[in-house]
Formats: structure tokens, C-alpha cells, sequence
């Protein structure tokens, strides 16, 4: 029998979330891409030990107070060196991305251009994401009323669905060129 050494036949989905919108978002896009014949895992980054089995890698992080949470910004810091040899993708959840007109998506991209610098990815993800004040402490309560931010589920599901679609042609396209 002939055995395949040293191919890796998984992806990983992960992902930084507090309240569990952003888990549910992962999950969502790790399922389209599962129904898309890949083998997927999907788990929180705090949870990651070993990069080097997967083929490519998504990364998601909610966005809070205009930064990515710390878990995801330490993770991609301690693994950027082998970040950097995977084809990968990153998506990011927050309630200003209720707003989908380009001038918001320009803007919340060039925020975040830092991670396009070190990661390169293949697609960037902007969605807008869930709020509940009944989940957050007083103060973050307090703190959010203030910058106006509203309750409620603000997902699509159906922008999330297309995006995922669009990610196993755009990696199939870095290993057909390896
Ligand atoms: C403390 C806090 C700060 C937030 N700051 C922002 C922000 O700066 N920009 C934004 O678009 N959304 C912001 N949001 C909204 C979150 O990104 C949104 O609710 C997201 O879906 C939360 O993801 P999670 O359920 O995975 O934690 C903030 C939410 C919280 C709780």
C-alpha cells in the first residue's frame, strides 16, 4: 500500500470571541467549508498547540473598542513564523459592520492593516456581528450605551455563506502554484 507521508489534510477554523458570536460565525463558515469536502477543525485560539498539521488556517476575531481581541493578537504573534508559510484567511465581527458600504469596509480594513502586513491573507472577512447588554457587566454596558452601539443580532448568515464558498477556489489556487 502506498502511504503519503508529510501531506496535511486539514484546515483549521479559529477563532477570538467573548460573548460567542463570533464562535458561532466559525462554526457556521467551518460547516460550509466541511459540506465543500474539507476537513476541518474549529476551536478557540486559546486552544490551538499544533499548527504544523494543517494545510491552511482562518483566523476570526470580534473586534473590541477597535482593536481584535488580545487572545487572537497573541496568537497570531507567537505563531507568526509559521503563520507565515500557510495559506490562510482572517475575518472579523463587529456591530460598525452592520454598515457594509465600502467607505466603512475601507475603513475598518485599513484598521486592521497591520494583520494584513504580517499574514497576507488570501480574504479578508467583514461582518457584522450580535450585541446583548443583558451579557455584558455594568461598566461595558455603560461604556457601549455611550458610543451608541444597538442590541441585536445583526449577522448575515448569507454574506458569511458566500464567503466561505469563495475560500476553498482561492487556497486550491496557492497549492496548484507551489
Ligand atoms: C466591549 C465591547 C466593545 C466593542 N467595540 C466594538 C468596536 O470598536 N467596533 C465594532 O464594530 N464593534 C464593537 N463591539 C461589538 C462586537 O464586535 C460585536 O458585538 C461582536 O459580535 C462580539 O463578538 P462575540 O459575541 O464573539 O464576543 C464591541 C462589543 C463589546 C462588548
Amino acid at each position: 500500500m502506498l502511504v503519503e507521508v508529510g501531506v496535511k489534510e486539514k484546515y483549521l477554523v479559529t477563532y477570538a470571541s467573548r460573548y460567542g458570536s463570533t464562535a458561532e460565525i466559525a462554526q457556521h463558515i467551518a460547516g460550509i467549508l466541511a459540506k465543500q469536502g474539507w476537513t476541518v477543525d474549529t476551536k478557540p485560539v486559546s486552544e490551538v498547540e499544533d499548527l504544523e498539521i494543517y494545510r491552511g488556517v482562518l483566523i476570526g476575531s470580534a473586534i473590541y473598542s477597535g482593536e481584535w481581541d488580545q487572545a487572537a493578537v497573541e496568537f497570531i504573534k507567537a505563531q507568526q513564523r509559521l503563520l507565515e508559510g500557510l495559506p490562510l484567511a482572517i475575518f472579523m465581527v463587529g456591530m460598525r459592520l452592520r454598515d457594509q458600504s465600502e467607505e466603512m469596509r475601507s475603513t475598518v480594513l485599513a484598521q486592521f492593516e497591520v494583520y494584513q502586513v504580517m499574514l497576507k491573507p488570501l480574504a479578508i472577512g467583514l461582518f457584522a456581528g450580535a450585541l446583548f447588554y443583558d451579557k455584558l457587566s455594568p461598566i461595558v454596558r455603560l461604556q457601549l450605551k455611550g458610543k451608541g452601539l444597538p442590541e441585536g443580532d445583526f449577522r448575515d448568515w448569507s454574506a458569511i455563506e458566500r464567503w466561505a464558498e469563495s475560500l476553498p477556489g482561492l487556497f486550491a489556487s496557492t497549492e496548484a502554484a507551489e
